[in-house]
């Protein structure tokens, strides 16, 4: 006879393994490898995903498929429309992630006010009761008869419950608190998880309704992220930013339906998150003017240009290994700039710690942020400020070049459009000055640096 297996997965990835390992042989994690049986089924050995699956469906020829596109709807903000491809896509299934106490909740309630005025919208919460739901709805002005909230955290329960109200859109706030019965393994274990979610795309797909799944992103190693569930998914949002900032920024890390490069972001303020139709403005404001160490660059998220305040410091060290940060900005990068400053721009920095820090929560993993992080660096390091209305833009190259970057044009655009009066770019590129922005070209960062901190 069979012997029941035991297999173990990692909390990171999902890989599974037969052998416990320290290291995730997958995704090189430590300690987040956790053992779980194969089937930890009670009763019939079946659990609720297997078991409730709708009808069998019955392959077809793919001539006789219907051509049809995937029906979208607005979820009524923007920036989240923005995120999923152009709004959400009947019959998916979207992972909402992100640290505990981000706004998903907030996100995901607001978007009922929109939903219910055309589709029937079924909330079920494991984390907060009716009464505090009603609370929030309150707060955030969603009042409909469209929506009905649900405080369970059984999946047969919630399963009955979408049977009984037929919703067009369920919330399932959060997949660490969906908890089937027919498993051994505790609420937010990774069987649990794993097979709480796939009841909710056999949901999706069958009955073609649009299910939001909330996930809490958890360091710890006990709790399987939603790392897990990626590959089960149809899109993946992570939702970030600092939770003592206002500022959020919603990014797609997988769409089925759409591009993945697209952000939204958003403000939280007293009535819950506001789009931000203008982010490049946001993440300027409180820039310090004439300060050392600051210099604005333009990234692409997606196709628009948004402006991007790259901070630096530079210290001298107290000695042995210099220190070094970066926030925002990869760190390897960030360590590579260091040295060509230090060998093509000559200065000392190998004796210095620097601190790279990108304001808002931004993460800048284009080239094009380089050069802004060169004449930050240079900045802090001379003690000279960037003059207030000067941008850079540029890739820098290993001897100190500076590379031209794609969409420039649509970047110095929106530097001006911004009222910025200078901008330092790549010399090789023909643009042509506008007459309230002057362009400096430079052919590699001593240049740069000339040109940015001449005052
Ligand atoms: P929440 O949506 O509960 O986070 P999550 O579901 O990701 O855990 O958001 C919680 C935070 O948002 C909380 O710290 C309070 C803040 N908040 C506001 O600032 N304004 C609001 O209108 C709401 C509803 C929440
Ligand atoms: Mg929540």
């Amino acid at each position: 006879m069979k012997q029941p297996k035991t297999l173990f997965y990692c909390t990171e990835c999902g890989n599974e393994t037969p052998k416990w390992a320290g290291r995730c042989p997958a995704c090189g994690a430590w300690n987040t490898v956790v053992e779980c049986p194969e089937s930890p089924v009670k009763g019939k050995g079946r659990s609720i995903a297997s078991s409730r699956a709708v009808a069998a469906p019955r392959a077809l020829p793919v001539t006789e498929l219907g051509d049809s596109a995937e029906i979208r709807f607005s979820t009524g903000m923007g920036e989240l429309d923005r995120v999923l491809g152009g709004g959400a896509v009947k019959g998916s299934l979207v992972l909402v992630g992100g640290a505990p106490g981000i706004g998903k909740s907030t996100l995901m309630l607001q978007i009922c006010g929109k939903l219910c005025e055309f589709a029937r919208v079924l909330y079920v919460s494991g984390e907060e009761s009716q009464h505090q739901l009603k609370l929030r709805a309150q707060r955030l002005h969603v009042e409909s008869e469209n929506l009905l909230v649900l405080s369970e955290t059984g999946l047969g329960e919630m399963l009955e419950a979408v049977e009984r109200e037929q919703p067009d859109v369920l919330i399932a706030d959060s997949i660490q608190t969906l908890y089937n019965d027919a498993l051994d393994s505790p609420a937010g274990s990774v069987s649990q998880v794993k097979d709480c979610t796939m009841a909710l795309m056999q949901l999706a797909k069958g009955r073609n309704i649009t299910v939001f799944v909330i996930g809490h992103v958890n360091k710890e190693g006990s709790i399987a992220g939603p790392k897990v569930l990626e590959h089960m998914v149809d899109c993946v949002l992570y939702f970030e930013g600092d939770r003592h900032t206002f500022c959020r920024i919603l990014r797609a890390a997988k769409n089925r339906f759409g591009a993945t490069n697209e952000i939204g972001v958003f403000e939280m303020g007293d009535s819950g998150l506001a789009e931000v139709e203008n982010p490049s403005q946001m993440l300027l404001s409180g820039r310090p003017e004439e300060a050392p160490g600051t210099c604005v660059t333009c990234v692409m998220e997606g196709a628009r240009p948004v402006l991007a305040e790259v901070q630096a410091l530079v210290v001298g060290s107290a000695g042995g290994n210099p220190r070094r940060t970066s926030n925002g900005f990869d760190y390897n990068r960030a360590a590579m700039l260091l040295a060509v400053l230090e060998k093509r721009g000559g200065l000392k920095l190998s004796t210095c710690d620097a601190y790279l820090n990108i304001i808002g929560g931004l993460q800048l993993d284009e080239p094009a942020a380089d050069l802004a992080a060169v004449v930050a660096l240079a900045s802090s390091y001379l003690d000279k400020p960037v003059p207030g209305d000067l941008a850079a833009i540029g890739e820098v190259g290993l001897t100190g070049e500076l590379r031209s970057v794609g969409q420039l044009a649509q970047r110095v655009a929106e530097v001006r459009r911004l009222g910025f009066k200078r901008c330092v770019i790549p010399a090789h590129r023909g643009l042509e000055n506008f007459p309230d922005l002057r362009l400096l070209p430079a052919r590699n960062i001593g240049e740069a640096i000339r040109a940015a901190l001449r005052g």
